[in-house]
């Protein structure tokens, strides 16, 4: 049993063939963008944030490897997507891998979703807390504007431009920067769909010993 990086992961045939499999599925079911670039921006996040708060390397590559994997059972069924998800990891790893770090990328995984989402390992929130954070627009699949404006998901990811995760050490927070356009949205269709996401940052953050804090537009909402 071994150490396994987030590199060799990211080679493994079995793990890309889940990711493409959920993100097809999902792209026909009109849901955003669940692909290489979601779960690759998760797990830089995750392993950034996991390095700002001063985690040992054994945390941070657990959460960017339970990142990188979280949303892997989509293409089983969204509904259960977490569990689908921590089982395939499970069984694709679980012969190869250090069965302490499996069992933690599991439970991450299983926990990253709705009710299940109660926190007993930092790895765990750390993937929530960048999953939960990214909107942008390059997750919009629709093929033209009219389409985008249909659908409130688009046109909040649409209209927002730039989007990153920071931790502000003088006021302890961390924070999700935001720039929307505001011709494109109003920010109150951003609160009306993202409070439960943010919900979610903020109980992680919390469970990280932090507070969780909003900018958008360079204004701190929270
Ligand atoms: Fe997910
Ligand atoms: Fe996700």
């Amino acid at each position: 049993m071994k150490k396994i990086s987030l590199e060799e992961v990211k080679k493994n045939p079995q793990v890309l063939q889940c990711i493409a499999e959920s993100d097809k599925s999902l792209d026909v079911l009109g849901y955003t963008e669940h692909g290489i670039r979601h779960v690759s921006l998760v797990a830089e996040r995750a392993a950034r944030i996991s390095d700002a708060l001063g985690f040992d390397g054994e945390v941070r590559n657990r959460a960017e490897i339970a990142s990188f994997c979280h949303d892997m059972g989509n293409f089983m069924g969204r509904t259960q997507h977490h569990y689908w998800g921590a089982l395939l990891f499970h069984q694709i790893f679980s012969e190869t891998m250090d069965a302490h770090d499996c069992m933690k990328i599991v439970q991450a995984i299983a926990n990253h979703d709705k009710e299940e989402m109660k926190f007993t390992n930092p790895e765990a929130a750390l993937v929530v807390i960048a999953d939960k954070s990214d909107v942008h627009r390059s997750r919009v699949r629709t093929q033209s504007i009219e389409e985008t404006r249909k659908d409130i998901h688009d046109r909040v990811n649409y209209a927002t431009t730039f989007s990153d995760l920071v931790y502000d050490k003088e006021a302890d927070t961390i924070r999700l920067i935001l720039s929307i356009d505001t011709e494109f949205v109003p920010i109150m269709e951003y609160f009306e769909i993202f409070t439960e996401r943010m919900t979610y940052c903020r109980k992680a953050a919390l469970y990280l010993g932090k507070s969780f804090g909003i900018t958008i537009n360079n204004i701190a909402m929270l």
